[in-house]
This record gives structure tokens, C-alpha cells and sequence, in this order.
């Protein structure tokens, strides 16, 4: 089976340079495998020493790099797409160019990209395809982007291109939006089956992993931690943690004495928090990891593992179950703070707010007469219980 690895984390934790090393580790197994850069600041090039283009480039046997320019996907995958959101922007912002707008809309960039993962991981042979993200920021904002967008797109554009012709004039008196030729109307269709696609293809335990990059200091920590916790809230697979720049033990240097112990703090802070993945250590080198032989280093002390890219089951995960007769949802949401999550049920959906974040989680037919009747949050875990709604008690019995 085909697997994508999604390497996250905060800016400069040694992101390019772990997905980098995966992916000599697997050409060296005889796999062909793929390492793609999301991160617009593209850093592939420098560490292979030489400049890589628009489109894929082979690097050596079974390792092909490329560094996605979203623009230039944008314009040759969806031009019509493109201008007609490009449109939308430009009645905001006068006279300005609607192409460029658009590429500053938050995810907007990431999501690009990631749509041509999805088509590379359809079309090409590719075995394994290893992705270098951009920081953890960006990366979570475009991991919920295609639940967001075909959210807004079903409110938008609830029918078929038809109903669009027909409702035209009295669309744009009462939404004030332009509607969308018919070109961009099938280039909408395209995206949205694509959309929802990528979104399969991104939840997919079978297809997908996420392995999330840390430091052993603390705003790296906070933030990797709120970083699992909203991957579990829209249930994404991370299987693998890596701690990276840990200083040796034997430094042999007074002034790292106290350093040692504040990374060993954060080290046994962050096995307990992520108990369930596979911990992988990344030591500190004495030198940049520039260029491809440095690099190797890691292969060699800390990928040396065979289960580095087996597909692993992780037990947490967000899933209904019987219980008594009503049902339960339960959803992992580790380091999530109880007052910071909040709870409703909408009419087919049950939508959980943590912090900035919300994810409506749909509902199974059989739920749809059942409502929440309480929710517990204990030990990363959140339990939502569902009773059956008995109504007009008495008229029928
Ligand atoms: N374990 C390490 N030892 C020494 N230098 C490292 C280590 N990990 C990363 N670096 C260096 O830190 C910088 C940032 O690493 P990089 O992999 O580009 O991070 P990111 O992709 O997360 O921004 C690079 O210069 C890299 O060579
Ligand atoms: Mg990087």
C-alpha cells in the first residue's frame, strides 16, 4: 500500500531535515519515494545543493524531490477557480489583482499543494511520499481547510450548475456575490470531488501518517502538545514523535549541566504526554545538518529502526460505541484544557470547540433521534453521551 508521511511542527525544530532523512532511508530500502515541500521558505534545494525547479527532479535512485510552487499549481490545476475567487477578492479590494489576492488567504497556499500530493499519490508510482510542512500554524489551518471549504461551499453553491443559471439575477441581489460562470461552476465541481477526496486520502489510517517534530524547551513543547491535541480533534493518524537537538549526556561541560536537566525535564514531560506513539531521539550534532552526508546521520542513528514507516495502529481514536442504551462518542484530545472546550449539537452534527478550534463531527443515522445528554473530559479524553429522545410521551402508548 502507498503511504504519505506528513512531517509538522513548529518553525525551525528540524523539520526538513527529519523528512529529509526518511526519505534517503527509504530510497536506500529500494523504494521509490517522493519528498515534497509544502513550506513556501523551500529549503530541499539547499540541503541536496542544487536548485530545484517547478516540477519534480530526481536526486539519485528511487529519491525524487520536488519543492510544489502553489501559484503555479493554482494557475495550471484550477485557473477558472482561481479567478473566479480571485474575482470575489478584487470587488473587496479595489482594482487590485484577484490571482495574487487569493494565494494570501490563509491555507489557501498549503491547500494547493496539498491537492497536488493527492494527484501525485493517484497518478504516479510512487510508494512512499514524504512531506515537509511549514510550521505547525499553517499546516493546522490547512489540515481543517478541506472540511472548512466544503462546508462553505455546500452553503454557497447548494445546487446544480442549472439552479445556478436560474437563480442568477436574484442571487446576486440577495447574497451581493457574483455567481460563478459556468467554466469556474465545473471547475468548483472539480474541486469539491477533489476536496473531498484529499480529505479521505488525509484521514485515511491506512494511507496517512503524521509525525510530529519537537525541541525539548518549553514553547516548543506547549505548542507541540496543542498541536496533537488538534490533530485528535480532527482526527488525523499521528503515529510517530521526534524529539530533536538533544545534547549528549557525556558533554563533559559545567555550563550544560543545567541545560541537560531542562531538556531531560521536557523529555520525560513529552513521553508521558505521548505514550501512545513511537518517541524517536534526534541528537544535537556538532554541525549544521547541511547537505546530504550530514543528513545521513540521522539515518543512521535514529532511523536504523525497521518500523520507521510500518503502518502502525494507534488505539486512540475518535469512535461511537454502545453504551447501556444510548451510545458514546469518544474523542482524544490530549493536553486539552476542560475549560477551553465547549459542546453543541447541531441538527446532524455535534460540534466541538476547543480553544480557536471547532470540528462538527457528523452524526450516524441511527443518532439522529438520540440527543447529548452529558460529556466528561478526563484524561485526554472526552466522552460525549447520547439518550434517545422519547417524543410526545403518552400519545401513542
Ligand atoms: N539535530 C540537529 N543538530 C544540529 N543541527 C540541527 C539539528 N536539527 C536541525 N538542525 C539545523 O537547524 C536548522 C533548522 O532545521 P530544519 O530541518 O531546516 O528545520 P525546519 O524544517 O523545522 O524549519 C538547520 O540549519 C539544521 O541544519
Ligand atoms: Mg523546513
Amino acid at each position: 500500500m502507498k503511504r504519505i508521511y506528513i512531517f509538522t511542527g513548529k518553525g525551525g525544530v528540524g523539520k526538513s531535515s527529519i523528512a529529509t532523512a526518511h526519505a534517503i532511508k527509504s530510497a536506500g530500502e529500494g523504494v521509490r519515494t517522493l519528498l515534497v515541500s509544502t513550506d513556501m521558505a523551500h529549503n530541499l534545494g539547499d540541503i541536496f545543493g542544487r536548485k530545484l525547479g517547478a516540477d519534480i527532479e530526481t536526486i539519485s535512485r528511487n529519491l525524487d524531490v520536488y519543492e510544489i510552487a502553489p501559484e503555479y499549481v493554482m494557475e495550471h490545476e484550477f485557473p477558472e477557480i482561481g479567478n473566479y475567487l480571485g474575482y470575489l477578492l478584487s470587488e473587496e479590494i479595489d482594482g487590485s489583482n484577484g490571482l495574487q489576492e487569493l494565494c494570501m488567504i490563509p491555507g489557501m497556499e498549503e491547500l494547493f499543494s496539498l491537492l497536488r500530493i493527492a494527484e501525485i499519490y493517484d497518478k504516479e508510482d510512487y510508494e512512499r511520499i514524504i512531506v515537509d510542512c511549514a510550521p505547525t500554524g499553517e499546516t493546522l489551518s490547512l489540515l481543517k481547510f478541506p472540511e472548512l471549504l466544503s462546508w462553505y461551499m455546500e452553503k454557497l453553491f447548494p445546487i446544480g450548475k442549472v439552479g445556478v443559471r436560474i437563480l442568477e439575477p436574484i442571487s446576486k441581489a440577495a447574497f451581493k456575490v457574483e455567481m460563478p460562470n459556468k467554466a469556474a461552476m465545473n471547475d468548483i465541481e472539480k474541486l469539491y470531488v477533489k476536496l473531498a477526496g484529499l480529505q479521505e486520502l488525509l484521514k485515511n489510517r491506512d494511507v496517512t501518517s503524521i509525525r510530529i517534530v519537537t525541541t525539548p524547551e518549553k514553547m516548543v513543547v506547549e505548542e507541540t502538545k496543542r498541536n496533537y491535541m488538534y490533530m485528535n480533534l480532527y482526527d488525523f493518524n499521528v503515529d510517530g514523535l521526534y524529539i530533536n537537538r538533544i545534547l549528549p549526556k557525556d558533554i563533559g561541560n559545567p555550563f550544560f549541566e543545567q541545560w541537560l536537566d531542562i531538556q531531560q525535564g521536557y523529555i520525560s514531560l513529552l513521553k508521558d504526554t505521548f505514550a501512545a506513539l513511537p518517541i524517536y531521539e534526534v541528537p544535537w550534532y556538532d554541525e549544521e545538518l547541511k547537505g546530504r552526508e550530514n543528513i545521513e546521520r540521522i539515518v543512521a542513528d535514529v532511523l536504523a529502526d525497521d518500523e520507521v514507516f510500518a503502518a502502525r495502529v494507534i488505539a486512540e481514536r475518535e469512535c461511537f460505541r454502545q453504551v447501556g442504551d444510548g451510545y458514546q462518542l469518544e474523542v482524544f484530545l490530549p493536553g486539552a484544557k476542560k475549560e477551553e472546550i465547549d459542546l453543541y449539537q447541531a441538527a446532524t452534527d455535534v460540534v466541538i470547540k476547543a480553544g480557536n478550534f471547532k470540528r462538527n463531527i457528523p452524526l450516524p443515522n441511527i443518532l439522529r433521534s438520540y440527543e447529548v445528554a452529558g460529556a466528561k473530559f478526563e484524561e485526554g479524553k472526552l466522552r460525549i453521551r447520547f439518550e434517545k429522545v422519547w417524543e410526545g410521551s403518552g400519545e401513542h402508548a
